[in-house]
């Protein structure tokens, strides 16, 4: 028998987020492709997106999300001793972006890694944080979730174009007197690999949309009872639900078919962020907490689903 440390409780202290600063509007699009505002906007939810220009890389971004969390912490760089980046879209295969994002940080030495497990990124990330937290692990942790996709597009193809955009959003997890993190579902249908494919690292992004469409409005849809059970409660605990951001009509149709209450605050960060995968969620967040549209103590049921195909969800309560 190992000596282990006592089991802790964890909880997310601050979320932060980093938008590049050029705002791509549908019409701009439209003069690239066959497209219209309208079918943008009827189909998708999307009425402009973000896109980082050349000195906005998956680590500069990642840096300014993670200082902006550390900033509304009041933690300083020093005290991490965990950093995740979910990603997919990290530019080299090795290294891994997270360590370098440390480095900038001012973090002494910690654990980092990165994530991948594409619009599922950040659930995935802030489980194992929550996990090292509880287990002894680590004592702060930043997890960051940041994507640049307008590197894995084609700016030709009209599918995929109108809706991947780039962007970062960040937290900041650490020991607590009690959970405000609950047990996260998480899961994947490794049969449908083609559903959402990067091929290599000099091809673009392929998605079959409508595949990916049916199974979130199905299986992954029914996931979120699961998520909210896995916490005790039921869907009418629940004060914000923040779905991953891939589009509106996926939203309203797991709206329609869950029983959430009638004043249940609901992410439609999409309109103005368009899919920024891994950085959808936290950047949702962030945007409510801007708005005033989030509480200290309200409790948040999230579900990131994408590539892999992955999902994976939980239930935090808001810090
Ligand atoms: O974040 C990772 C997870 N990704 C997702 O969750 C994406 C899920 N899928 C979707 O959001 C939707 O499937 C899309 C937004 C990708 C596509 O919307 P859709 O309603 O499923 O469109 P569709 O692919 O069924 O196409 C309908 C029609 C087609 O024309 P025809 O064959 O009916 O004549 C398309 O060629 O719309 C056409 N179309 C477009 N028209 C104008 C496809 N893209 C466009 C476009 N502008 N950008």
């Amino acid at each position: 028998m190992l000596q282990t440390t006592p089991p802790q409780h964890a909880a997310i202290e601050a979320f932060g987020a980093y938008r590049p600063a050029r705002v791509v509007t549908n019409d701009e699009l439209a003069t690239r492709v066959d497209t219209s505002d309208e079918w943008i906007t009827t189909r998708v939810g999307i009425k402009e997106r973000r896109y980082a220009a050349a000195h906005e890389t998956v680590v500069s971004m990642a840096v300014e999300a993670g200082r902006d969390a550390l900033g509304k912490a009041g933690v300083a760089g020093g005290e991490v001793d965990l950093l995740i980046v979910a990603t997919c879209t990290a530019p080299s295969q090795l290294p891994s972006a997270a360590p370098q994002v440390a480095h900038l940080l001012g973090a002494s030495a910690p654990g980092a890694y990165d994530v991948n497990a594409a619009c599922a990124g950040f659930c995935y990330s802030l489980a194992q944080a929550s996990h090292a937290i509880q287990a002894g692990a680590a004592q702060k942790a930043l997890v960051i979730g940041v994507e640049k996709l307008t590197d894995w597009i084609d700016h030709d193809d009209r599918t995929t174009s109108i809706i991947f955009a780039d962007g970062a959003g960040a937290a900041v997890v650490g020991r607590s007197g009690a959970q405000g993190i609950g047990p996260t579902v998480w899961g994947s249908a490794g049969d449908r690999p083609e559903a959402i494919i990067i091929r290599s690292r000099d091809q673009l992004l392929e998605m079959d949309g409508r595949a990916v469409f049916r199974w979130a409005t199905t299986e992954v849809r029914a996931e979120v009872d699961r998520i909210c059970g896995a916490s005790g409660l039921s869907l009418r605990d629940i004060d914000i639900f923040v779905p991953h951001q891939a589009n509106m009509r996926i939203i309203d149709n797991m709206l329609r078919a869950l029983d959430f209450r009638d004043d249940v605050v609901v992410a439609r960060d999409i309109a103005l962020a368009g899919n920024t995968s891994a950085a959808s969620i936290p950047l949702a967040i962030d945007t409510l907490l801007d708005a005033g549209q989030a509480t200290s103590g309200d409790k948040v049921l999230t579900i990131g689903f994408g590539a892999g195909l992955t999902f994976a969800g939980q239930v935090f309560e808001m810090p």
